[in-house]
């Protein structure tokens, strides 16, 4: 895969995610006033969300990882959730927010919503930066409680996301255009 940046084009500019997530942070600080939070990045596509985030968090704020992988590098997804990276932390009675790059099938949270609660945090809630909802695998009723935005079906790249581990470090979110789209 030859990542080629002249197929993506833009779709959700960097200021746009920067006022976005300044608002998801004062949200979250308010629900969670009072109390501590321990943010669960899932790793990778999560990062630049993750790191923009916590900075705009006020309340007491501890970060751990976990790494899944349900896409074999393609633009579609296996189906198949697989743990490839365990917390460092046990999470029991914590405030956990787990932190993801997009909401798609809604397979991986899925999975990862149940094996996290297994965990007995105090409270397990989830932030994505983006939803698919058209997406969603018949049958998953999945609700994220913090959203930066809702998209429609299609496959985006860049602010973490990737193609093949590509194009994660672009600083903003795009389309990708296949060269089976081409004419
Ligand atoms: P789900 O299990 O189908 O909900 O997908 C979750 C994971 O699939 C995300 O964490 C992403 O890594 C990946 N994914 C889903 N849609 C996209 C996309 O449009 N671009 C890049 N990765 C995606
Ligand atoms: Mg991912």
């Amino acid at each position: 895969m030859i990542p080629d940046i002249h197929r993506v084009s833009p779709l959700i500019d960097r200021e746009r995610i920067e006022a976005r997530i300044r608002e998801l942070g004062e949200q979250i600080s308010q629900d969670f006033a009072g109390r501590d939070l321990t943010l669960v990045g899932i790793l990778k596509g999560s990062v630049p969300f993750l790191s923009d985030l916590m900075r705009r968090v006020t309340v007491p704020v501890q970060i751990d990882f976990l790494e899944v992988s349900s896409y074999d590098g393609t633009m579609h997804s296996s189906g198949v959730v697989r743990l490839v990276k365990d917390l460092s932390h046990p999470i029991q009675g914590k405030n956990v927010l787990i932190v993801e790059d997009i909401v798609d099938t809604g397979l991986t949270l899925r999975y990862l919503l149940d094996a996290l609660q297994t965990r007995m945090p105090a409270s397990l809630a989830i932030a994505t930066l983006l939803d698919k909802p058209e997406g969603r695998e018949p049958g998953i009723e999945l609700q994220p409680d913090y959203i930066g935005f809702t998209i429609p079906n299609r496959f985006v790249v860049g602010y973490g996301l990737d193609l093949g581990g590509y194009f994660r470090n672009i600083p903003y979110v795009g389309v990708y255009h296949p060269p089976e789209e081409d004419e």
